[in-house]
């Protein structure tokens, strides 16, 4: 099976957004927005290539030949926790997307991610599904999280992180190469406790103001 492309979103908008999001002394309500407008950015870029059809409308002042979203409808899946910081920007691109749940947390001894609840959309095998998680770290997540999504007949799915690891994206590509990866940022390595370098810290807390 033919791999699909990694891509990573380099524009100055997410670049500017993720330099803020990285700093350590921007604080919770900062940080929650700013996750929120880069998942806003990414949302432009991972529905690029969605299908339109040319419908004819009228407007106040003559017949006009359109385009409009055509095919499969859209579903955005979260990882909780940090995932549910992105939902309020995607939904800001396409309001009528259904949205489905998936709580993991890593064990924080043995970075295995340990599944707590998951809810999705019923038609979830007829949608094309975002899954999204500012984070992809060692990929334990991210790959159960699309387990679970296959699991429940979802064929077509895409990831948007914002941090990636090395060692996640390769986890992630190797494993699930039917998944295209849009990122902000690949970093350098993950440290001893499984934590991108230089990364952002932990999203979940950052977002939530948890410690
Ligand atoms: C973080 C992050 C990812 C996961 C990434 O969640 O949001 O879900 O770690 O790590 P991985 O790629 O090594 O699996 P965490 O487990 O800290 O849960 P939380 O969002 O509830 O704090
Ligand atoms: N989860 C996070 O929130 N941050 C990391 O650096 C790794 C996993």
């Amino acid at each position: 099976m033919s791999q699909e492309p990694t891509i990573l979103i380099d524009h100055p908008l997410v670049q500017h957004k993720l330099a803020l999001l990285r700093d350590k002394s921007t604080g919770t309500k900062e940080f929650k927005e700013l996750v929120s407008e880069l998942a806003m950015l990414m949302c432009y870029e991972a529905t690029r290539d969605l299908p339109t059809e040319e419908v004819e409308i009228e407007t106040p002042i003559a017949t006009a030949r359109v385009r409009k979203l055509a095919g499969r409808k859209l579903a955005f899946v979260p990882i909780l926790r940090a995932g549910l910081g992105m939902v309020d920007g995607m939904l800001a691109m396409v309001p009528a997307a259904k949205v489905g749940h998936i709580g993991l947390y890593r064990d924080p001894d043995t970075l295995q991610p340990v599944e707590y609840y998951c809810k999705l959309p019923g038609d979830i095998s007829e949608r094309d599904v975002i899954l999204l998680d500012p984070m992809l770290a060692t990929g334990g997540s991210a790959v159960d999280a699309i387990r679970l999504l296959q699991a429940r007949g979802a064929k077509h799915i895409k990831f948007i992180g914002i941090i990636a690891a090395p060692e996640g994206l390769d986890r992630l590509q190797r494993e699930c190469p039917d998944v295209p990866v849009y990122l902000a940022a690949l970093d350098d390595r993950l440290d001893s406790h499984g934590y991108i370098v230089p990364g952002l810290g932990d999203a979940g807390d950052r977002i939530f103001g948890t410690k």
